[in-house]
């Protein structure tokens, strides 16, 4: 190959918990949507009960995730809606919110403005190992607490949180309780009752299905208002004609998620990223951020001693493998992972992290591959910084 030039075969994505591609499977059964089967769901006449029935099936679909009734799901324009739904739609003027500080920013963000409209909020810190504690949850309950929303699955450290302990606990105080499970869906089941939450909110990109689609569980009786208002659409709870071929992705890829459950997926992703890990772990001052504590089986987030990991990052992806950084870009100022921070990393430490997050049909030699890419990266950097 002529220098300069890019193999795009050759290039390796371990950035799953930042997106993912949508499977063929899916594509499939979203195409007569777009052209053909073009009906607005609200319409009386055949093209419109066409898409009707479609979104009546992907419901379906979707409930079988959740292990929940049909009537029970509202289709939204993704995570981050959906978690604006879930808070916004909750919380009024004097009341408690209990949440933590490592959710993603579409918890983090809604708690923040309820917190200048006169709502109190609570943030729960996590242990060293990422994991929030149920029992500080607990401990932070007061009688004017309404919402609890704590997350299934940390996008940085794949850390899973004690979401049916938390659950027990909201119901024993009387407390609504939502999960954003955006990344946990495809990867642990999410059974509401198990859970014992309220509302549930997951993102169809992350598992597979199109970008701008998602879902929130809300549970029969929850007083949830509409954030989103306009017609009747979704049990007016969430106005706006249905996007139809969105939904139907987000339903065939919910059954994909569901199937990839019991078909030894997550155990081959298990081995996959514990060999990933270890090999890793053979590089000099190298540690896993989160280690000990249960997580999503493709996540391992690592810090590289002495190493930025912005640089880190570019050096990989001209080499071929994409991966995330544990530092954020905000207003032009980079700023160390909330996550990792809330963790007690100092900002040296969140800075040289790198989430490696693997796809579903990552393999063997892509392991193989990363590791080399990586170790080599690694010494070149350490290599290049000042002595
Ligand atoms: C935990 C979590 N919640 C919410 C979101 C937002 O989802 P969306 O991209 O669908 O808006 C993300 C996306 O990264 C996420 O990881």
């Amino acid at each position: 190959m002529a220098m300069g030039e890019t193999k795009l075969t050759a290039h390796i994505y371990m950035d799953a918990n930042a997106t993912t591609p949508l499977a063929p499977e899916v594509f499939q059964a979203m195409r007569p949507y777009w052209i053909d089967q073009f009906g607005n769901p609200s319409s009386i006449h055949m093209q419109g009960q066409q898409a009707h029935s479609a979104i009546d099936q992907a419901r379906e679909s979707v409930a079988a995730l959740f292990a929940c009734g049909e009537a029970d799901v509202i289709f939204t324009g993704g995570g981050t809606e959906g978690d604006n739904s879930a808070i916004f739609g909750m919380m009024r003027t004097g009341d408690h919110l209990i949440t933590t500080s490592i959710e993603h920013r579409a918890v983090l963000q809604p708690a923040e403005r309820l917190a200048a409209r006169g709502v109190d909020v609570t943030y729960i810190d996590p242990q060293p190992k990422g994991a929030i504690s149920a029992e500080a949850v607990r401990a932070a309950i007061t009688p004017r607490t309404r919402l609890i929303s704590v997350m299934l699955a940390n996008n940085e450290t794949g850390v899973l949180q004690p979401v049916e302990e938390i659950g027990r606990i909201a119901a024993e105080a009387g407390a609504y309780f939502h999960t954003d499970a955006v990344q946990g869906a495809g990867k642990v089941h999410l059974d509401v009752n198990r859970i014992g939450c309220h509302l549930l909110t997951v993102s169809g990109h992350k598992f597979h299905g199109p970008k701008g689609a998602g879902a929130m569980y809300v549970r029969p009786g929850t007083p949830i208002e509409p954030f989103i208002l306009g017609g009747s659409h979704e049990r007016r709870l969430r106005a706006g004609t249905v996007n139809v071929p969105a939904v139907v992705g987000l339903a065939k890829a919910a059954e994909l998620a569901l199937a990839s459950l019991t078909d030894g997926t997550e155990q081959r992703l298990v081995r996959l990223r514990n060999r990933l890990e270890s090999g890793l772990l053979a590089i000099d001052g190298a540690a896993v951020n989160g280690a000990g504590a249960p997580r999503t089986a493709n996540t391992t987030n690592i810090r590289f001693d002495e190493v930025d990991g912005g640089a880190l990052m570019i050096a990989l992806d001209l080499k071929g493998l994409a991966v995330s950084g544990g530092s954020a870009c905000h207003s032009g100022a980079v700023e160390p992972s909330h996550v990792l921070s809330a963790m007690g990393l100092d900002k040296h430490a969140a800075n040289s992290s790198i989430r490696f997050s693997l796809l579903r049909t990552a393999t063997d030699e892509d392991v193989d591959r990363a590791l080399d890419i990586i170790s080599e990266a690694v010494k070149k950097l350490r290599s290049l910084a000042p002595a």
